[in-house]
């Protein structure tokens, strides 16, 4: 912890000025924006999180399931047994139909994405874990048990809308990862076969040659390749290898999953901005992050070589989360933004005045109470969610 303490130090010595560094904590930052956001955006009164910031919208609304899971993972990242409890239940409560699917909104339309249900399991595991409630796991199971009938029979990937053609990385990876947390609670030897056909199908399928680096998906019946690349497909396979690592001892998943490690960290790569930050979005950053974690935690160092090369990760890891820390945050509040161009002005400016930024400040009304671009900020549970588990995943490398 001194020596990655140290490295941050470097990095800011003569750039420092006019705005002071505020070194990264990663567990205080993560309880900070846990009370925030609970604060904010929990409602007693539903058991439920609302997604309006009540300081500018008195009413009730419902997150997507995406949100409301990503917010619930969040705060089951705490370990605490009764929060835990809470939020698997409102999933359960607001999105999860008769068959055991969780729908997109709660409006309980038809829409129903695998790659949400993935991370409602993950969710439910976490719950699982903490309280033991049976119900929890066996939700879990059964949702597992659906994402795997979505397998694509004629040659793999698992669909991302339910019934759908489009095969996602995505959805693949995050099956892989929910199959293995399923696995670790409750053990059964089909879930490990489901996640290593998971993960050798993105590799066989959907791995770049160039780069290493996973595309989006590709359409079971025309083929079609998108060849888009987002962080959390690399992150989330880490995550599923690690696991694999974990249950089998198979050495073969961490040389998949540091070579995807290796691939994420090219700072001339598809993952980079000119700024030396990652470029993606939080939404789909975090789960990078939470690979890194994973590797790290589940597959320890055989050798000094390897050793050093987690040592680089958990710099880098590091090192992206105090950006999050440092510039997304809104005026210390433990409430954050996942856009450093379109938000608030003096957070931009923080940014500027000691990197280079890739774009000019263009507030977007919908950041703002009643779209006013020089009023109060709307404060984001997505947002939030995203940090947390950011602060999270970085003091899982603190080694
Ligand atoms: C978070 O809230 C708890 C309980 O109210 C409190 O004990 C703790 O000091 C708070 N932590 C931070 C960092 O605000
Ligand atoms: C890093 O990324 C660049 C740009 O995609 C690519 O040309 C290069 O081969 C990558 N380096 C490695 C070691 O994969």
């Amino acid at each position: 912890m001194l020596r990655l303490f140290a490295f941050s130090l470097v990095l800011c010595v003569g750039s420092c000025a006019p705005f002071k560094r505020a070194f990264l904590d990663p567990s205080a930052a993560y309880q900070a924006a846990l009370n925030a956001t609970w604060l904010t955006f929990w409602s007693p009164q539903q058991q439920m999180w609302n997604q309006n910031d009540p300081a500018c919208n008195s009413g009730f609304s419902a997150p997507s399931v995406w949100n409301a899971a990503v917010a619930a993972k969040a705060v089951t990242d705490s370990y605490d047994g009764l929060s835990a409890y809470s939020v698997a239940q409102l999933l359960i409560a607001n999105y999860q139909n008769p068959q055991g699917w969780f729908l997109a909104l709660t409006n309980k339309d038809n829409d129903c994405y695998t790659d949400d249900n993935a991370q409602v399991a993950w969710v439910l595991v976490d719950s699982y874990q903490v309280t033991r409630n049976q119900a929890h796991l066996a939700a879990a199971q059964q949702v597992v048990g659906l994402i795997r009938s979505q397998w694509y029979a004629n040659g793999g990937g698992v669909r991302w809308l339910v019934n759908g053609d489009y095969l996602a990385s995505i959805s693949t990876a995050e099956a892989a990862l929910a199959a293995m947390r399923v696995y670790d609670v409750a053990p059964d030897p089909s879930l490990v076969l489901f996640a290593d056909l998971c993960v050798e199908w993105l590799f066989a399928n959907l791995q770049d040659p160039k780069d290493g680096l996973l595309f989006d998906g590709k359409q079971a019946s025309s083929g079609t390749v998108n060849d888009g690349k987002l962080t959390y497909s690399v992150g989330t396979a880490m995550s599923a290898l690690a696991y694999l690592y974990k249950h089998t001892g198979n050495t073969n998943y961490v040389t998949q999953a540091i070579n995807l490690g290796s691939a994420a960290t090219n700072r001339t790569g598809a993952f980079y901005l000119s700024s030396g930050i990652w470029n993606n979005p939080l939404q789909y950053l975090h789960l990078l992050f939470a690979g890194f974690a994973d590797l790290l935690t589940l597959a320890p160092p055989q050798s000094g070589d390897q050793e050093r090369l987690y040592q680089f990760f958990a710099q880098e890891v590091t090192r992206q989360a105090q950006y999050v820390f440092q510039y997304l945050q809104i005026d210390g509040t433990g409430s954050y933004t996942s856009n450093l161009y379109s938000y608030l002005q003096l957070v931009f400016q923080k940014f500027a005045a000691t990197n280079t930024p890739t774009q000019g400040y263009k507030p977007d009304p919908g950041n703002f109470c009643g779209g006013n671009v020089n009023g109060r900020n709307l404060r984001s549970l997505m947002d939030n969610a995203l940090a947390l588990q950011v602060f999270h995943e970085a003091s899982r490398v603190l080694w």
